[in-house]
């Protein structure tokens, strides 16, 4: 379990990975984004994830840039990951988005690819072959150097245990929704034991959970806000969480959940909250 901001998780291939990250879901491309990245690199984070569906990878960029030069921070003191988008599936097209990632980007390498959401059954006959040959072009950029890492997001077990079936090398991340009242216990825990480490989109559960009673009342009882809560609930469950906020103050507010510990009833009972917001998406079943 990490004691504090900058320390790191190992992956199985043994890259070093900030183990609490910075998330850009819904922060919109321009001086928000910018402003934001440079926020959170002052306050501390070293693991900033994006996504090319997330259309601000320029602004993230150029925060990185903007953050380098200013707080004397080295790039490679920094993580930085992205994500292929659906329409971009297939080798050709994994390589195309890959190069196209890394020039909004403006970095010479990234630290971590991710395959942004599975091919399923539901929507593709040939699904497993998909991945299969998506994951052909992570393994080659992986192997040239170009990225250090290369994982999966929204991957259920079964989408994992299919592209390790069909892999030479098995994902070093599995980014997923995970959050007080949607807690993906089976895919994270089956990661966890297949030496995958897990991250946490959302682990604000969109900012939909924090009125939650229950995390009010452990949030009171430890002096804490209940953002902090979800956020140290995973830590102590060795998942690395990507709060995003675009808020200088909330920024740097979410990285203050080193100072306390949730005891393990607090845990238990942050594990039964029923579902109080955050998408709930089911890869299975979600268009893509
Ligand atoms: P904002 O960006 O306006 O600060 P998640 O990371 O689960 O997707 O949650 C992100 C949402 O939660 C955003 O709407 C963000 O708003 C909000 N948020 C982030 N940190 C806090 C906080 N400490 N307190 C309240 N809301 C927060």
């Amino acid at each position: 379990m990490i004691q504090k901001l900058d320390d790191t998780c190992t992956l199985h291939n043994g890259v070093r990975m900030p183990g609490f990250g910075f998330g850009t879901w819904q922060s919109a491309a321009g001086d928000i984004t910018v402003s934001a990245v440079k926020a959170a690199v002052k306050a501390g984070y070293r693991n900033i994830d994006t996504a090319a569906a997330y259309h601000n990878e320029k602004s993230v960029g150029e925060g990185v840039r903007q953050a380098v030069e200013e707080y004397g921070i080295k790039r490679e003191e920094l993580f930085i990951s992205t994500k292929l988008w659906n329409d971009h599936r297939g080798y050709d097209l994994a390589m195309k988005a890959f190069e196209f990632s890394m020039k909004e980007l403006g970095i010479e390498y990234l630290d971590l690819y991710m395959i942004h959401w599975p091919a399923v059954s539901k929507w593709h006959e040939d699904w497993r072959e998909i991945n299969r040959s998506t994951w052909k072009a992570f393994e080659e950029l992986y192997r040239d150097g170009r990225v250090k890492a290369i994982g999966v997001s929204n991957f259920l077990s079964h989408h994992v245990q299919a592209l390790m079936e069909d892999a030479d090398v098995v994902p070093m991340v599995n980014q997923i929704e995970y959050h007080p009242g949607f807690g993906q216990v089976e895919s994270a825990g089956f990661c966890q034991a297949n030496g995958i480490i897990v991250q946490a989109w959302s682990p604000l559960g969109t900012g939909d959970v924090l009125k939650n009673h229950v995390l009010e009342k452990i949030a009171a009882k430890h002096g804490k806000t209940t953002a902090h809560i979800c956020l140290r609930w995973l830590i102590q469950k060795d998942i690395v969480p990507l709060p995003k906020s675009v808020h200088e103050e909330r920024i740097i507010s979410n990285t203050q959940v080193f100072d306390f510990e949730l005891s393990a009833s607090d845990m238990a009972e942050i594990d039964a909250v029923p579902y109080c917001g955050g998408m709930r998406f089911d890869p299975d079943a979600a268009r893509s």
